[in-house]
Order: C-alpha cells, then sequence, then structure tokens
C-alpha cells in the first residue's frame, strides 16, 4: 500500500477530489490530511471523507520533528501540497527527497513565487493579458515554486473570461490531472 499524506491551507476541494479518486484503489490511499490552518475548510471535508486530519502551528512545523515524525509514523510515501501556503522546512525537504510535489495554477515559472496562491495568481494572469494559462505539478524544493516540474497543462484564455471563469478553468484542470499524475509517479 502507497501512503499519501495531503497538506492543504484553505478550501480543499483538490484535497476532495485526490481522496475521493484513490477511495477504491487497494494500493494507494490517502492517509491523512494536514492543514497549518485550523479554520480551514479542508478540516470539515476530511471528517465527511473519514480520513484523520492534523492542524500544526508555525512553531510546530519550524521548530520541532512533530509533522516529520507523524508522516514517518504513518509510512507516507508521497506529499501533497494541493492548496499549501507555507514554504517546507529544509529538513522534511531532505527527509522526503523527490517525495514532495506540489500543484500551481499557471504555467510555471511564470506567475510563481512566494504569496502568488490561488486567486492572486489567476489576478495577475489575467491583469498580464496573458493568452494562456494552466497548472503546474513539480517537486517540491526549498523555494517557492522553483521545483522540477513534472507536468504542466495549457488552455487559452479567452477575450471575455475573468478571475472567476478563469479560476474555474484551472480548478478543473487540476481535479481531472492531479490524481493521474499522483497515481503515475506512484506507480512507477
Ligand atoms: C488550487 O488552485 C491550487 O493550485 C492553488 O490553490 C488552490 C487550492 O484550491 N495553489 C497555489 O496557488 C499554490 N501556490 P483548493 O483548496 O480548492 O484545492
Amino acid at each position: 500500500m502507497k501512503n499519501i499524506a495531503i497538506f492543504a491551507s484553505g478550501n480543499g476541494t483538490n484535497a476532495q477530489r485526490i481522496t475521493e479518486y484513490f477511495s477504491d484503489n487497494p494500493n494507494i490511499n490517502v492517509c491523512l490530511i494536514i492543514t497549518n490552518n485550523k479554520d480551514a475548510f479542508v478540516l470539515q471535508r476530511a471528517k465527511k471523507l473519514n480520513i484523520p486530519s492534523i492542524y500544526f502551528n508555525r512553531r510546530d512545523f519550524y521548530e520541532t520533528e512533530k509533522i516529520n515524525d507523524i508522516l514517518k509514523q504513518n509510512s507516507v510515501d508521497l506529499i501533497v501540497l494541493a492548496g499549501f501556503l507555507w514554504l517546507i522546512p529544509l529538513k522534511l525537504i531532505k527527509e522526503f527527497n523527490g517525495k514532495i510535489i506540489n500543484i500551481h495554477p499557471a504555467l510555471l515559472p511564470k506567475f510563481g513565487g512566494k504569496g502568488m496562491y490561488g486567486d492572486k495568481v489567476h489576478k495577475a494572469v489575467i491583469e498580464s493579458c496573458e493568452k494562456e494559462s494552466g497548472i503546474s505539478i513539480h517537486f517540491v524544493n526549498e523555494k517557492y515554486d522553483e521545483g522540477k516540474i513534472i507536468f504542466q497543462k495549457k488552455i487559452a484564455i479567452q477575450s471575455n473570461d475573468n478571475l472567476e471563469s478563469l479560476a474555474k478553468k484551472i480548478h478543473q484542470l487540476e481535479y481531472k490531472y492531479f490524481p493521474q499524475v499522483i497515481e503515475n509517479m506512484l506507480n512507477d
């Protein structure tokens, strides 16, 4: 059995989608949903999905072994960042070398970096009059959105697209491709 831990800071629609995608898979399992935000809606989703969830604060994450220990105790094979806002500590990156991936709602290396999250990304893309956007799935290193890209998918931006319509299209791409990319990685 391959175990996935999902880190999410907010709504958690990707976390839900990934969990449901693997719910009937005998070999791949979402074993934990982890958040840095005790008010995140993803915690309610985890409860409904019957997946154990964990909240940690800044100190837990950057100054203790708490999260590392929990991941090891749960034999986690892959850490999936799905709308997670904090930088991953170097210690965790070393411990889970090549086993932490993130999804970003634009075509990296453009529109990435600190503070580029969710709608802020779409707003920047629209304001730059880009002709296309998309999703990027990449390995996580010690810098925001700079790890090696594993997968990208593009879509055209239409002249009548706005922040809301673009966000919706990007989410649809994420729901379709993110679980598949995870599955391919774990089946390799
Ligand atoms: C997703 O669109 C994800 O790509 C983005 O946050 C959203 C979370 O949505 N991540 C980033 O912007 C990372 N820089 P969700 O909570 O509904 O899954």
